[in-house]
């Protein structure tokens, strides 16, 4: 039962497109387990990105992050975490291909819309990080057999 975490960032919540980034997990077959809006404190965007704390970008990445509320969610389905960063697209939406979601909605790196898990293990730290194991919905959807044979 693979599941990741995936966050509607700041600027893809102020333009409208949790909605958008909710239907194409929807449409694939994904099920959601788990939402929120919530506004994140620096300590735990400095936890959450803690891989990148000596990245020349980690202030300006932990302040864009913390600049308004974001839409945190957990998605479940086969190999979800490798086709999440598939559908988000490449870390710099110029690199990103068109049908991507970093590549249809996004421009600079810096306001690239939406964060994927980028591994299993990542995804249960940051699900863990993120979530009440109560928050988190276990359930079958009516739909699967038509989603996976
Ligand atoms: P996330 O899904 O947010 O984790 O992105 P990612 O896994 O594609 O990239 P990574 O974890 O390496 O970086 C985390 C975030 O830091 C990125 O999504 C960007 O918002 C930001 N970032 C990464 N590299 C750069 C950079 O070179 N410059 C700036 N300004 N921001 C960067
Ligand atoms: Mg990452």
């Amino acid at each position: 039962k693979e599941r990741t975490f995936i966050a509607v960032k700041p600027d893809g919540v102020q333009r409208g497109l949790i909605g958008e980034i909710i239907k194409r997990f929807e449409a694939r077959g994904y099920k959601l387990v788990a939402g929120k809006l919530l506004w994140a404190s620096k300590d735990h965007l400095r936890n959450h990105y803690k891989d990148l704390a000596d990245k020349p970008f980690f202030n300006g990445l932990v302040d864009y992050m913390s600049s308004g509320p974001l839409f945190a969610m957990v998605w479940e389905g086969k190999e979800v975490v490798k086709m999440g960063r598939q559908m988000l697209g490449a870390t710099n939406p110029l690199a990103s291909m068109p049908g991507t979601i970093r590549g249809d909605y996004g421009i600079d790196v810096g306001r690239n819309i939406c964060h994927g898990s980028d591994a299993v293990e990542t995804a249960n730290r940051e699900i863990a990080l993120w979530f009440k194991p109560e928050e988190l919905s276990d359930y079958e959807y009516a739909n699967k057999p038509w989603i996976y044979e």
